[in-house]
């Protein structure tokens, strides 16, 4: 292993290169592992960001179909997920499907700090449970997403003054990916928008697993209120071709009341909006040293 590692980074925004020259030990001392699980559009995003990071190491990238992976570095690549540990993640990140947190959330972490990419998935009570209760030694870390405010409606779940939390989520009628009822409701949607879900997120996460992560991190930023209290209200409008639009509307007491509407740049059917992309790498470099437990990030 060479004593000396030197490393050439460019930064297109400074448009110039970096070069470094660490020891080996001091490279291996500050890096922070990160393991990715799933390479579609955001595990390819974060890939990319983890290698230019001058302080995250790609532990492994895994896919459930390898021939996503063709061409990229062997060995970064984790065939098999049942190795992970070998690896030596400080961070594994799930960015794959709900079921890929399900199956294998609570055995991450036992090894390593976890960021749930899906937390949809959260909506089954079991689960939550058992990731809390796996979340002993490392910490479980639930991206914001587009969720705006997080911080401040956590407070206000802490101290006992979060009274209601709405969430609405506006997209063009492609950009969903729905089951049941709520898919053949919008395949009817025609220039009008129509409302296709309004109540519990609880009940709606199953329906829109990829399409309201953003409500469920509502629901553990509002932990007083939980998936059946917080609601979620999602739009199918035919008008809207470049904008996912985001509304929270906060109660409190005496008629506190606080309403954001984000509008996040988003082509015709694609299901994440482009500053969904850069939210989820800040959320990912600050999910660390916060301990055991559930951390928002
Ligand atoms: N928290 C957030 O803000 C946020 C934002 C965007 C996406 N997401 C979630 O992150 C995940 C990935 O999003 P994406 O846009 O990269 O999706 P994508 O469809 O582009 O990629 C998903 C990848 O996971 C694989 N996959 C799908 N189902 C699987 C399963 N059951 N088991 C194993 N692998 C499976 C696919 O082969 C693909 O490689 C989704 O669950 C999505 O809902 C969360």
């Amino acid at each position: 292993m060479p004593e000396f590692q030197v490393v050439a980074r460019k930064y297109p925004a400074f448009g110039e290169i970096c070069i470094s020259v660490t020891t080996e030990r001091a490279r291996v001392k500050k890096m922070r592992r990160v393991g990715i699980v799933g390479y579609g559009h955001l595990g390819k995003y974060l890939a990319e960001k983890i290698q230019e990071h001058p302080d995250l190491d790609l532990a492994f990238v895994w896919n459930r179909s390898p021939a996503a992976l063709e061409g990229f570095k062997q060995d970064l690549i984790l065939q098999d997920l049942k190795d992970f540990s070998k690896r030596n993640a400080d961070l594994i990140v799930e960015v794959a499907h709900p079921d890929i947190t399900k199956e294998w959330g609570p055995r991450f972490l036992e090894e390593a700090d976890f960021m749930i990419g899906s937390p949809t998935a959260l909506s089954s009570q079991e689960l939550e449970t058992s990731l809390r209760e796996a979340a002993i030694r490392h910490g479980l870390y639930v991206p914001s997403g587009a969720f705006w405010g997080a911080e401040d409606i956590r407070k206000m779940a802490d101290r006992g003054t979060l009274q209601n939390l709405k969430v609405t989520m506006t997209k063009h009628p492609t950009s969903f990916k729905l089951g049941g009822d709520l898919k053949v409701k919008n395949e009817q949607v025609k220039d009008k928008k129509v409302v296709l879900y309004d109540g519990p997120v609880r009940e709606l996460c199953p329906l829109a697993p990829n399409n309201v992560n953003t409500m469920a991190a509502a629901a553990v930023a509002a932990h007083n209120l939980g998936f059946d209290k917080v609601t979620g209200s999602i739009v199918s409008d035919p008008q809207l071709t470049d904008w996912h639009i985001v509304e929270v509307e906060v109660w409190g007491p005496n008629g506190f009341n606080v309403k954001t509407v984000r509008s996040n740049p988003a082509a015709v059917g694609a299901v994440t909006g482009t500053a969904t992309y850069a939210s989820f790498l800040s959320s990912m470099l600050v999910a660390k040293g916060k301990g055991p437990g559930v951390h928002l990030c």
